[in-house]
């Protein structure tokens, strides 16, 4: 018998607004064909003043919860992956606590950015398989609108809001159900390639995003290929053996380029980029949940969850179902 962390549950949520491709361009000096072409993008969701990280994740954390058959007293461990928290502080895995109505238990904020999500699963794990908890709500939710600087087409025209969750629940098991491997990575010297030009302690202020596209791009396919084959070398198996990969959902063009390097079929890639841009944290978890929900992903499949962002922080993790 091994304790594992195994998925018990999905969730997610999306803020009520949709906004097109077509929409954005009557405010932004851009074009339905030209974020289409480059990004694969063709709607994202922007959040209204009354939906924030914290109400988003709330949200989507009620889903996984059902979808896990527990309450919200049963959770021992709230960590939000999030770069857009309401406040500075408290953390918002506390304001979802309180929003979800979970008693006492541990609450805490992970910040990666993009590769948040991965992060907060390998700490989740190493808590739930050590002791700490039974039973983990791991979240990520974003409101990158917030932080988008509107008059820069170059990034505010990639990035939208939600929030993704999942429930993991310890377990001993005899066969190899649960999380096998993670795999987290961080290069701080390219820092500045894609940052937020503001916060407490520099400008006190919240700031904008700030990215060198190229550069991202380029590291991004080099560094997801690698930490891909990292985390299936750990687990003793082959590109071939896995049924889904959920990527992160930044731009379709590195989604595929890295699928193509690894040789993975894009049948086995789950896409959601066109639909909700790139929610940062959120993005994993929410694809994640999308294919759980519509039947794709099953009992026993072999998962593949990897995701690229801001540091550069990188990550993967790989578990059967
Ligand atoms: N609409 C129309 N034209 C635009 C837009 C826009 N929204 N943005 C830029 N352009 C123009 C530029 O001004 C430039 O024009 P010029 O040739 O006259 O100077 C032209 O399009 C090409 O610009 P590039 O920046 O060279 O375009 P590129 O092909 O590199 O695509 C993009 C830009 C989509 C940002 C790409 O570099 C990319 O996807 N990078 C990865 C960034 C990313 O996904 N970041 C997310 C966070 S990190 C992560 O999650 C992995």
């Amino acid at each position: 018998m091994t304790r594992r962390a195994i998925l018990a549950g999905t969730g997610s949520a999306l803020p009520r607004t949709r906004v097109s491709n077509a929409e954005l361009a009557e405010r932004v000096d851009t074009s339905d064909e030209w974020i289409v072409e480059r990004t694969g993008i063709r709607f994202r969701h922007i959040a209204e003043p009354d939906e924030t990280t914290a109400t988003l994740g709330a949200d989507a954390a009620k889903e996984a919860l059902q979808a896990a058959g527990l309450q919200p007293a049963d959770i021992g461990l709230i960590i939000v992956a999030t770069a857009t928290p309401d406040n500075t502080f408290p953390a918002s895995a506390t304001k979802v606590q309180a929003l979800i109505g979970a008693p006492d238990c541990i609450a805490f904020d992970v910040a990666a950015v993009c590769s948040g999500f991965l992060y907060a699963v390998s700490v989740a794990d190493a808590m739930l398989r050590t002791g700490a908890a039974r039973h983990a709500l791991v979240i990520g939710s974003e409101t990158f609108s917030r932080i988008l600087d509107w008059e820069d087409r170059t990034t505010c025209v990639l990035f939208g809001d939600g929030a993704g969750a999942v429930v993991l629940s310890a377990e001993e098991v005899e066969d190899d159900r649960g999380i096998l491997a993670t795999r987290l990575h961080a290069e701080g010297q390219y820092c500045d390639m894609l940052y937020v030009d503001g916060g407490p302690s520099t400008t006190g202020t919240v700031g904008h995003v700030r990215m060198q596209g190229r550069e991202v791009f380029r590291h991004a396919v080099t560094n997801l290929a690698s930490v891909l084959g990292e985390v299936m070398a750990d687990v003793g198996l082959s590109a071939e053996q896995i049924d889904w990969v959920v990527p992160h959902q930044a731009n379709k063009r590195i989604i595929d380029a890295t699928a193509k390097k690894l040789g993975l079929p894009s049948e086995r890639v789950v896409l959601t980029v066109d639909q909700h841009a790139n929610t940062s944290a959120a993005s994993v978890p929410l694809a994640l949940d999308l294919a759980v929900r519509d039947g794709r992903i099953k009992r026993g499949d072999l998962v593949v969850l990897e995701a690229m962002g801001g540091g550069f922080t990188w990550g993967a993790a790989v578990l059967r179902i």
